[in-house]
């Protein structure tokens, strides 16, 4: 077994994000532990909390932490609070501002439905199927980076994208599904938007250089219809910046609670990744206990897999979450009737006992 020694930078944010991340730190250093591993956590002020401690969403001391870590792992950002802030100065602006500043392009967000899960799907089982697969947004470019302006009488928000800007994304999907079951679809308005026309045009010509993956191309209406009517006909789908936000909510969905997915975000190999649950801060459960952690907890094995190389300690988390799951154990938000509904906290305690059982640790100390 090689021991790693790995800095990993926190940035917990508002809302239910300090209590989510807590809960993926508890199960991080119980890894750390039982594999000898060294994670060494250390916190920075991130969105809303970082405008009223610091005056700005994303402090440069934060961003330097970032930058110094191993990876970064984010709660969720923002709230009512700080909502009436002018545009540009909200907590959004500093989750935006760190993609920019980290070089994250790339954006990884796989749905997958839990064993013990699939009855809280709100499609039939039937129509899910062997549903699994992952979205790939593009991360830093878009209408959400081209120029905003904003007027009392006119607006308008500038969508661009470059062939250089599709190609590293698009790579990045490519090889993602040859990894998989090898199949892509892209998504793009092509019929409509110019940026999507270099945007098919750019995928297609890249497609020649992975003979082994196929590839089709839906537009995005279409796409969003497809999610619905038969999830398991998609392996990876790579997509602009916009559509990627929109589609893997509707996606995350199938997989019964938006709570339940967590997301990669990264630039190049050698610099730190992000990992956040794309749930948002949900202020009204925030404080109360009962914020479902599986997708801050998916998120960090999913950084013990994608950043560290740690397959085996990240399965041996995700195994004791399906086994706690299928025992009947659930936050409110995927109970279910004749589950046990219990809190955040008492949620995360029975993972963690999970952890501890022989027969995880068995896996431990098992071959890697
Ligand atoms: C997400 C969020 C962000 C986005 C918001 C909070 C700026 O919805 O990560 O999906 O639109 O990218
Ligand atoms: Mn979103």
């Amino acid at each position: 077994m090689t021991a790693r020694r790995k800095t990993i930078a926190l940035l917990p944010g508002d809302g239910i994000g300090p209590e989510v991340t807590h809960a993926a730190v508890e199960l991080l250093t119980d890894c750390a532990s039982a594999f000898g591993h060294q994670f060494e956590f250390r916190e920075y002020p991130f969105g809303g909390n970082a405008i009223d401690a610091c005056g700005t969403p994303l402090p440069p001391e934060t961003l330097a932490g970032c930058r110094a870590s191993d990876a970064v792992l984010l709660g969720a950002i923002g709230g009512p609070r700080w909502e009436s802030l002018p545009f540009g100065t909200r907590p959004e602006a500093g989750l935006l501002g760190i993609r920019k500043e980290l070089g994250l392009y790339i954006n990884l967000r796989p749905i997958r439905l839990r064993p013990a899960l699939r009855n809280i799907s709100p499609l039939r089982p039937e129509r899910l199927g062997e549903s699994d697969f992952e979205i790939v947004r593009e991360l830093a470019g878009d209408i959400y980076f081209g120029e905003h302006k904003l007027n009392r009488e006119k607006a308008s928000d500038l969508a661009e994208y470059s062939v250089a800007e599709i190609e590293r994304v698009a790579r990045y999907a490519f090889e993602r599904a040859r990894s998989r079951k090898g199949h892509l679809t892209s998504v793009d308005k092509a019929n409509v938007l110019a940026s999507s026309t270099l945007w098919r045009n750019t995928v297609t010509a890249l497609a020649h250089e992975y003979p082994d993956v196929t590839v089709d191309h839906q537009y995005v209406d279409n796409a969003s219809m497809q999610i619905l009517l038969k999830p398991a006909q998609f392996d990876v789908i790579v997509t602009g910046n916009m559509f990627g936000d929109i589609l893997s909510d509707e996606a995350a969905a199938l997989a019964g609670s938006i709570g339940l997915i967590p997301s990669l975000s990264r630039g190049r190999k050698d610099q730190p990744a992000l990992y956040e649950p794309i749930h948002g801060s949900a202020p009204t459960l925030a404080g109360k206990d009962v914020a479902c952690p599986l997708g801050a907890i998916f998120s960090a094995t999913l950084m013990l897999r994608e950043s560290f190389g740690l397959e085996a300690e990240s399965r041996w988390i995700e195994a004791a979450v399906d086994r706690i799951l299928a025992e009947g154990y659930r936050t409110a938000d995927i109970a279910e009737p004749g589950s046990h509904t219990v809190r955040r906290s008492e949620f995360t305690e029975k993972i963690r006992a999970e952890l501890h059982s022989a027969s995880a640790q068995t896996a431990a100390r098992g071959p890697r």
